[in-house]
């Protein structure tokens, strides 16, 4: 049995349920640029980076544009997403996670993001848990998306730990396989056909306890 030394988790779906603000903003966005994009299309943009999410959308809407014009749009939805997030209470972190954090620290296990999102700080600002982590690692200090193992390398590295002693919580597949990819453990958090790599999958931290987090 791998005794578990970290935990490292994605944001996004994960800790919180951003996705349906990102939703809103990307639908404000096409449909600005006159097309729609309806909730299943959103669900191909959960663990990709912004700008990926930005060629999924044109790729939806059979546009093109030219890099700069990329740029602006996503920051145009960046600023319709920071409307929603910087209004975020700490009641919609996700059901067991704090409960969850709480079991892991009187453990001993260290806690770490591994999120592809820039704003992974306000979001854990406004719910009021940044004090839960011993490091975060996300899209201001990563240079590689998921599925590349470079965030939780990253995160491993900083709280110390060996990849082979630390498990990863991700809702998303380029996430799991990010996880693989580390040659860590990988708790899928959803739909196991989708996260079929996971060593397995829960419905969402709420089913995690101490016991479970031994491989
Ligand atoms: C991920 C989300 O966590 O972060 C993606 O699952 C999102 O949907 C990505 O595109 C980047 O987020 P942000 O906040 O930097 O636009
Ligand atoms: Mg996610």
């Amino acid at each position: 049995m791998t005794k578990i030394k970290a935990c490292l988790f994605d944001l996004d779906g994960v800790v919180v349920d951003t996705a349906k603000y990102h939703y809103l903003a990307w639908k404000r966005l096409a449909n600005e640029l006159g097309f729609d994009f309806t909730e299943d299309d959103n669900e191909r943009l959960k663990g990709v980076s912004r700008m990926r999410s930005l060629e999924i959308l044109l790729e939806i809407g059979d546009k093109t544009l030219s890099n700069d014009e990329k740029l602006a749009i996503a920051e145009k939805k960046n600023v319709w997403y920071r409307e929603y997030i910087t209004k975020m209470e700490p009641d919609e972190i996700l059901p067991g996670a704090v409960e969850y954090f709480k079991e892991l620290k009187d453990a001993g296990i260290k806690i770490a993001l591994g999120s592809a999102s820039k704003n992974a700080v306000t979001i854990l600002e406004r719910l009021k848990i940044m004090h839960w982590f011993d490091a975060i690692i996300d899209g201001t200090n990563t240079q590689k998306a998921k599925p590349d193992p470079e965030v939780f390398l990253l995160g491993a590295k900083a709280v110390g730990v060996d990849a082979s002693e630390c498990v990863v919580f991700e809702d998303a597949e380029a996430g799991v396989e990010a996880a693989k990819a580390a040659n860590m453990k990988c708790v899928g958090i959803g739909d196991e056909r989708i996260l079929a790599k996971a060593d397995f999958c829960v419905a969402g931290l709420h089913e995690m306890n101490l016991k479970k987090t031994e491989f």
